[in-house]
């Protein structure tokens, strides 16, 4: 079985999530390729039995640049794939991913798991943060 993960990292949290979870699947014995949607690679070259898809919250949405990815370089496959979706944001309030899921779902990616890791803020660098740097 071999996975793709595949994520948007604007500030480094969602990546740093992303070597995470394929740590795991690593340790599990599972092979995993890794990559960001600004990498220059060919998502066709790529086989994978199921693919996890991440990126950070910007005001409660996926990242434009995320969507339009998807839109334009996941094609159709012939068997259904699993697909988790993560994304990382400064809350732990889960982020609906309708839109995101309509698209994988006519493309035959079938999400069976979404959740949301709650990291640092990218959006400010609050006083208390500075504080600790100063
Ligand atoms: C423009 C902008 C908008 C954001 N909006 C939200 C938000 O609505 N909810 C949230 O929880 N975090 C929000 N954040 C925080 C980021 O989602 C969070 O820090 C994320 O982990 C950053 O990931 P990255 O380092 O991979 O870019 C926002 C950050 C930015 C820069």
């Amino acid at each position: 079985m071999k996975g793709l993960i595949l994520y948007f990292s604007g500030t480094g949290n969602t990546k740093f999530i992303a070597n995470k979870i394929g740590e795991e699947f690593i340790k599990n014995e599972c092979e995993v390729e890794i990559h960001s949607i600004e990498e220059d690679f060919d998502i066709e070259k790529i086989s994978f039995d199921y693919l996890i898809l991440g990126f950070p919250k910007y005001f409660e949405y996926i990242p434009q640049i995320f969507m339009e990815f998807i839109e334009d370089n996941l094609h159709y496959s012939e068997s259904e794939i699993k697909t988790m979706i993560f994304s990382t944001g400064k809350d732990k309030l889960q982020t609906y991913f309708d839109e995101l899921e309509k698209i994988l779902i006519e493309k035959n990616f079938k999400v069976i798991l979404t959740t949301n890791f709650k990291m640092p803020n990218s959006n400010i660098l609050s006083r208390e943060y500075l504080d600790t740097k100063i």
